[in-house]
């Protein structure tokens, strides 16, 4: 697996492959890998002649500097596991080679994000959206990947990258792959390493509200079913940041009708770990 950590080399790297006219697929990441991540590396060495992934704790995407500081970092183990998955190479940049000006101008690309960015993730983490819409438009236009892949875990990611590509007319096509989970049905997470045992069982009820949710939406309207949910989850010491149930593309809130598609997300803290999830209620 090649390692690449400058902008140059991943430029020399990208317009070698593209010279042999194979295709490139790209799987963008903040590391600590996991199941999670390794899945979307498979789908992509599936699809494609060749695989890269980043690996890139984006500061400008961080609104809570101590979240910036504790996110784990464990680069040697990345490395195996992108190696073991197949991945073809991994580019590693320093916080100057995507931001030459850091931390003054860390503005690349301006996409106009409202409503998507006013909602959810984007309430809670003001300039959270901004900062990852910069990062992956900074490595799209480094790797000019045909296809890059990216989880449904974060769902409000997808729909605003969907939305930057399609409003910047990127020559990429966005592939949404689905949420690996733990046994128990705890959604993978890098941030799931910093649980003690006793919060990971705690976790557990985020997904297990989500499919009590689910399996109310059947004979409930949505603000009745996120009243229930809150309900369930005050039972438990997990703390509910937000619960939304959602038009799969725009995003707005859903309270008195359903609509195909209609989308279930949570944010929540479980002791200082903040954890999101989210479940399709209706088909
Ligand atoms: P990160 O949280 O490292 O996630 C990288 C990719 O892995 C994202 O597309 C995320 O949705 C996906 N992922 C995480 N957990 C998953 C799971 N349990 N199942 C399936 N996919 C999962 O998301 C980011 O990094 C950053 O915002 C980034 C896009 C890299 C920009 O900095």
């Amino acid at each position: 697996m090649d390692k690449l950590y400058t902008a140059e080399t991943v430029g020399k790297w990208r317009k070698e492959k593209a010279e042999s006219g194979k295709k490139t697929g790209f799987v963008p990441t903040m590391g600590a890998l996991h199941e999670g991540h390794l899945s979307l590396i498979r789908k992509a060495k599936s699809e494609n002649d060749f695989v890269i992934c980043s690996v890139f704790v984006n500061p400008t995407q961080f609104n809570n500097p101590e979240d910036l500081e504790k996110y784990p970092r464990t680069i040697e183990e990345d490395i195996l596991l992108l190696q073991s998955a197949g991945c073809d190479a991994v580019f590693i940049p320093s916080v100057t080679e995507v931001y030459p000006d850091y931390p003054d101008e860390t503005s690349l690309v301006t996409v106009p994000l409202a409503p998507l960015n006013t909602v959810m993730e984007g309430a809670f983490r003001p300039g959270h959206f901004e900062g990852v819409v910069n990062v992956v438009y900074r490595f799209f236009d480094l790797i000019r990947p045909q296809k890059a892949y990216f989880g449904l875990k974060d769902f409000q990611q997808v729909a605003i990258i969907k939305h930057m590509v399609n409003y910047l007319e990127l020559p990429v096509e966005i592939i949404a792959c689905p949420t690996e989970r733990e046994l128990s049905g705890l959604a993978k997470s890098s941030r799931n390493q910093r649980l003690s045992d006793e919060q990971r069982v705690e976790a557990t009820y985020l997904y297990k509200a989500l499919q009590l949710g689910k399996k109310l939406s059947s004979d409930h309207l949505p603000d009745d079913v996120k009243e229930k949910m809150r309900e369930y989850l005050d039972m438990t010491s997990i703390r509910t940041e937000y619960i939304s149930i959602v038009h799969p593309e725009n995003l707005s809130e859903l309270h008195s009708e359903w609509v195909s598609g209609s989308i279930c997300c949570i944010a929540a803290y479980c002791g200082d770990v903040r954890l999101i999830d989210n479940l399709q209620f209706i088909p």
